[in-house]
């Protein structure tokens, strides 16, 4: 069988990972998918920057159009993340017949309905398991495993920034400022953690959440959103002295008489004996609701380069094997237009 050719745009905290594990795990990938994998070029800004990932360094380009572009690359790989390049990129991937996986959270809740139109249009698959939760599998549940049933209501924790500097001005009495900068050594953070600390990060993700929870179309706009910088030391300490902690959430709910939907991210007190008063560190804890299931947690590593390439590698083998089969994965599942509410009934 021919090799699967795989451009890679971006190699930072998450693509390094993505071409490691690509790597490491080729034989075994494989197996998996039926065919070979083969990098056919790695797409960055600093050419000379020094990378791991165990690649040949010839792979790298500074030219990511053209790699985008190539008539021979069966899946794009988008690890760039913001608006554009990224964007244009993708299409040209589209157009160019390949497949896109990408983690760029930021851009689907800006333009996912064109996204999903292009690939549509070209006939190939949309993946983005990784842009919300991390390593969590919670966007495959939601579309896939959960699509016989009703979802009433999604509500989390879904930024590990934010969450990593809650538990450590909480637990070791860390300064915020200190906090944000471990977070973003530890690759947490985005490239720009304004996007983490005032909330448009979980709000992208609040927005990916209700869109595929409710079959509905919600954009970043359309999410309340509050940050963590009015949260202070004074605030968490206060919190404690009532039983409670402070965590950033995401709550999205399908209304009452289900015409609407609402979503929204801000701080809460919540008590210390609920399960997400537990979540630690860079950690992610989903709740789902549904008519039938009940309601389910997902729960687990919610940023950082290797857990984030877990979901992200996941998404290129569900790619190859649609490529292989001449199959497509599921498309845009967004048959009503419920008006969004951000904060819903009071
Ligand atoms: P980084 O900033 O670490 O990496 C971005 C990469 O893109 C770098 O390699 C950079 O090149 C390259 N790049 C930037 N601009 C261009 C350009 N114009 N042309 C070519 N290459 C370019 O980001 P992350 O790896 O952290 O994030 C990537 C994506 O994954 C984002 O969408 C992010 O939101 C998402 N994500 C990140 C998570 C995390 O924990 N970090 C978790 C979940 C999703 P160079 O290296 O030369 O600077
Ligand atoms: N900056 C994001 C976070 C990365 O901290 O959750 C994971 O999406």
């Amino acid at each position: 069988t021919r090799p699967l050719k795989v451009a890679l745009l971006g190699c930072g905290v998450v693509g390094t990972q993505v071409a490691r594990l690509m790597t490491v795990h080729a034989e075994d990938l494989a197996a998996r998918i039926g065919a070979p994998l083969e990098l056919a070029g790695i797409a960055v800004r600093r050419p000379d920057k020094l990378r791991e990932g165990g690649f040949d360094p010839a792979l790298i380009t500074t030219d990511a159009a053209a790699l985008a572009a190539r008539e021979d690359v069966d899946v794009v790989v988008e690890m760039i993340g913001g608006i554009e390049p990224a964007r244009s990129l993708i299409t040209a991937a589209f157009e160019h017949g390949a497949s896109v996986v990408t983690a760029n959270k930021a851009l689907l809740a800006e333009d996912g309905p064109a996204l999903y139109a292009q690939a549509e249009k070209y006939g190939a698959d949309l993946y983005y398991e990784a842009a919300v939760a991390g390593a969590i599998p919670l966007l495959r549940p939601l579309r896939e495993s959960l699509a016989g049933d009703k979802v009433n209501r999604v509500l989390g924790i879904v930024n590990g920034t934010t969450n990593f500097i809650l538990d450590r001005m909480e637990s070791s009495g860390a300064g915020y400022g200190e906090a944000l900068q471990e977070a973003t050594a530890l690759g947490y953070a985005e490239a720009d953690p304004t996007a983490d600390v005032e909330g448009f990060d979980a709000a992208a993700k609040a927005a990916i959440l209700a869109g595929i929870a409710f079959h509905t179309r919600v954009r970043l706009d359309d999410v309340h959103r509050e940050g963590l910088t009015e949260v202070s030391a004074a605030d968490i300490a206060s919190a404690r002295r009532m039983g409670c902690t402070v965590k950033l959430l995401a709550i999205c709910e399908r209304a009452a008489d289900g015409r609407s939907v609402t979503a929204r991210v801000h701080p809460a007190m919540i008590p210390l004996t609920h399960p997400l008063a537990s979540v630690r560190e860079a950690y992610n804890a989903v709740f789902v609701e549904a008519d039938a299931a009940g309601q389910l947690m997902f729960y687990g590593p919610g940023a950082g380069g290797a857990p984030t390439a877990s979901a992200v590698l996941g998404d290129l083998v569900a790619a190859c094997r649609n490529k292989l089969a001449g199959a497509r994965g599921p498309g845009e599942s967004a048959y009503t237009q419920l008006p969004v509410s951000p904060m819903g009934e009071v």
